[in-house]
């Protein structure tokens, strides 16, 4: 079971799944239920799942016994497609009952905002095909209408088999006990079509730590722009020197570092929990303002 990478360089290559070819990848597997189907369809080539929450993770990990064949992953899908894996990757993409906040003030928080459409298309080998359920008619008919605008997908027919096994989640068990309806969605990839996709944010290889001039740094700092965000949120000591906290945002990405700051033959700034972190330009250039690097 792979949760995270360790020291690969990103974007992940594709040899990091193995030498088969990577079929599926379900984003928001909550508990699991589905993830389970798709690897009892196909258990020789690799099966991703990407789920935000650590807790989600946990219960999914206690289901599925160890298999080289299943990468988790902790994160936000549309961060982590969009930047950490490679293009072109996988056969069929599943997203099902995705959180719905229905209320408009939680609008930003729908995964299909910005250039989630786009993000999916890079994500799919050649006619892929991205599968959707919902219980909201509006959801449905917001992601559908914004894949469909640009021509870059086409509607395609939601097989039966998928249908069935994705009415047996814990939220299509919710749902139904509600007498919701079922809204299933499937959108094939056009491959003639290659929409334009920015990418702010910057990539860094893993650090292993910084050689710092001096011990000196600023005890309060933040820096927010546009939809980047850094902040020195705390300062602790340890018995092996002062701990550093930041919280930094960057397109909707949200991390928390820490960084330890020891004295042995130089003083260094060395990342805790370095497995987690992505690096990026955004993070070096705020540290650079609170130490003397
Ligand atoms: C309503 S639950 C549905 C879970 C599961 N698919 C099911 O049908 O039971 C939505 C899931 O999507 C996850 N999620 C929400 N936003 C996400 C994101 N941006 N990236 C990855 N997972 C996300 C949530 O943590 C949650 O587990």
């Amino acid at each position: 079971m792979n949760i995270f990478w360790q020291n690969e360089k990103l974007p992940l290559k594709r040899s990091f799944f193995g030498p088969k070819k990577t079929r599926f990848l379900e984003i928001g597997f909550g508990k699991g239920d589905f993830l389970i189907h798709l690897f009892a369809l196909d258990s020789s080539s690799p099966l991703v799942g990407i789920e935000i929450s650590k807790e989600m993770i946990e219960v999914t990990l206690r289901k599925l016994s160890y298999h080289p064949n299943i990468f988790l992953f902790h994160g936000d899908a549309k961060f982590l497609l969009k930047y950490v894996f490679p293009h072109n990757l996988f056969e069929k993409i599943f997203m099902l009952f995705p959180f719905p906040w229905p209320k408009k003030k939680h609008k930003e928080k729908r995964i299909y905002e910005g250039d989630f459409e786009k993000v999916i298309w890079y994500s799919l080998k050649e006619d892929g095909k991205f599968y959707m359920i919902t219980d909201e008619d509006f959801f449905y008919e917001e992601l559908k209408q914004k894949f469909l605008k640009e021509n870059i997908f086409s509607e395609s027919e939601f097989e039966d088999f998928f249908k069935e096994k994705a009415i047996e989640t814990k939220y299509a068990r919710k749902w139904r006990k509600e007498n919701k309806n079922f809204y299933f969605l499937c959108l094939k990839k056009v491959n003639d079509k290659k929409p334009e996709l920015k990418k702010k944010i910057k990539i860094l290889n893993k650090i292993d730590h910084i050689v710092l001039k001096s011990e000196n740094f600023i005890t309060e700092f933040q820096n927010i722009k546009e939809d980047k965000i850094f902040i020195l949120k705390r300062i602790f000591n340890s018995d092996k020197g002062k701990i550093f906290e930041f919280f930094v945002k960057e397109e909707n990405f949200k991390q928390f570092l820490y960084f330890l700051m020891e004295k042995k033959k130089n003083t260094t700034l060395r990342p805790l929990f370095k497995e987690k972190i992505i690096f990026t330009e955004w993070i070096i250039e705020n540290l650079k303002n609170i130490f003397e690097i």
